[in-house]
């Protein structure tokens, strides 16, 4: 194992995990030969992609477990929800489902429930989820996703609750077995928690400080994932610009592009998210000059006026944000822009809110992701005066999809006549039809056999409808 990250997981604790995996493996084994029946897992991940990506290695510990799969929680022996903190209403959803699983937990009680990731995170949610659902077995946060084994043994052979809340902050856990959902498209995250305190934003309060994986140990899994058949690769971290800071000596993140690109094979590497305050032309011309890298950056300007910029802690202002999208533009031949946007952060006023509108119309966005400010407690915007009634800021916020509709309409029109490339991922809604994504992120639908799929292929853009091009494959 590679030590130069500020610290791994020892390999003796993973060894441990590894002997705890294979006793629960034995137990299910067991039930197995008397029941004639495999235990089966269901694990449901709320959040970002690095929650996805974490969703993954839980199912690969479930799998090594011997456990198999089932989206049907009436079926399910094990269920795990990986929840997500970044908005009230991710956690809703969560309590929400809890409240429903009672009735499996009752008709079913030697089945085991779980709850991890960012929510479990905080105390308070970590405190309400042990007091309010008695019936929930294992409560563990983002930093103890290696330690499922000896959990689910502990309360199979127990029957007692287990919670693992430690911040084990400076720690990254490698060579955990990973179960990718699909055959296609896989996560690669380079580096986990964040520095950045933007203050609306609870991820480091929940995801610790940044600390960066190896980029030996990033590029040997991510040629792994290209001998496997994998045809995109998407880079996670909460601010992948800043790859590599907080290690000295390893490369940069345009270094780490240059470097992934170079490995052999038909793929497309992809990377979220990109902080415009790190976004610089080191990065800009490596995307420029990485041909599987595609021609999309992501990158979220949050809003669009300075004094609020100031409040969120994002260290630029509009004027600084618009000339590093120029500098992409004159770096990077064709190159297409997403965005986030909060409305309503406290204090926001509507003068505020028309500068990002006017941000917008400069920018012209392909996309973007849009929210609503949800107060997250213990965050610095938690504290500040938020006198702008709710439904305003929906109002705002109706207006802002209005303007940002009409401009992906004309974004997506400029595009008809062109030749893009796309990745053929799916059955298109047309009978008959592939679809998949561009190497701008945009979705395009053509007619093609079954046969395609999986591969890429050049199509020539025909139409522009809502959200989604239409075409015919160039031969
Ligand atoms: N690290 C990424 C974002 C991760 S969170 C970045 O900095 O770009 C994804 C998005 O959720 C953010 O970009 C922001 O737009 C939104 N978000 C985060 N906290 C929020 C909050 N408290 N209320 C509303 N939206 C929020
Ligand atoms: Fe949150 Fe800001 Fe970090 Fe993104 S960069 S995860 S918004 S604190
Ligand atoms: Fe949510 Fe945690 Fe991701 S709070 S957005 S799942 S890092």
């Amino acid at each position: 194992m590679n030590n130069r990250t500020v610290g791994a997981i020892d390999d003796t604790a993973l060894e441990e995990q590894r002997r705890f995996a294979s006793l629960v493996f034995d137990i299910n084994e067991a039930y197995f030969s008397q029941t004639g029946r495999h235990r089966l897992a269901l694990t449901h991940s709320y959040g970002c992609q690095q929650n996805v990506a974490d969703g993954e290695k839980l199912n690969g510990q479930l799998a090594e477990m011997g456990y198999g799969f089932t989206d049907n929680a009436d079926e399910a022996d094990i269920i795990i929800y990986n929840t997500c903190a970044v908005r009230e209403h991710a956690e809703d959803r969560v309590y929400g489902n809890l409240g429903a699983l009672k009735h499996n937990k009752r008709r079913k009680p030697n089945m085991l429930i779980g709850v991890c990731g960012c929510m479990t995170q905080q105390e308070h949610v970590a405190e309400k989820i042990k007091k309010s659902y008695p019936y929930v077995d294992m409560v563990f946060g983002t930093y103890a996703i290696h330690k499922l084994p000896e959990m689910v043994y502990g309360t199979l052979l127990n029957r007692k609750r287990v919670f693992d809340l430690e911040e084990r902050q400076n720690y990254i856990t490698e060579g955990l077995p990973v179960r990718h959902d699909g055959t296609l498209k896989a996560w690669l995250p380079v580096m986990y928690g964040c520095n950045n305190f933007c203050t609306y934003c609870i991820v480091p309060y929940v995801r610790g400080r940044e600390r960066s994986r190896s980029s030996e140990t990033i590029i040997a899994e991510a040629k792994q994932l290209v001998e496997s058949g994998f045809k995109e690769i998407m880079l996670l971290g909460q601010n992948v610009n800043s790859y590599g800071n907080t290690t000295p000596g390893e490369l940069s993140f345009a270094e780490l592009l240059k470097r992934i690109n170079a490995i052999e094979g038909d793929f497309r590497i992809k990377f979220m998210t990109s902080h415009p305050k790190d976004a610089t032309a080191e990065l800009f011309n490596a995307i420029a000059q990485s041909e599987k890298v595609e021609r999309h950056i992501h990158l979220p300007v949050q809003c669009g006026s300075n004094r609020i910029l100031k409040l969120m802690n994002r260290g630029y202002t509009a004027e600084k944000y618009l000339e590093t999208i120029e500098l992409a533009r004159q770096t990077i031949k064709d190159a297409a822009f997403t965005s986030d946007i909060i409305v309503g952060f406290p204090g926001e006023t509507y003068e505020d809110f028309k500068e990002t509108l006017a941000l917008l119309d400069k920018v012209r966005y392909d996309a973007l992701f849009t929210f609503i400010y949800s107060s997250r407690q213990g965050t610095r915007a938690a504290e500040m005066e938020d006198p702008v009634p709710y439904k305003d800021k929906t109002e705002w916020f109706a207006e802002l999809l209005k303007v940002q509709s009409k401009i992906a309409v004309e974004q997506y029109q400029k595009k008809i006549g062109s030749v893009v490339r796309v990745l053929a991922e799916a059955k298109g809604k047309t009978e008959g039809s592939l679809s998949g994504k561009t190497e701008h992120g945009t979705t395009c639908e053509f007619p093609a056999h079954e046969q395609l799929l999986g591969s890429f292929v050049n199509v020539k853009v025909t139409d522009a409808q809502n959200w989604s091009l239409v075409g015919e494959i160039q031969q």
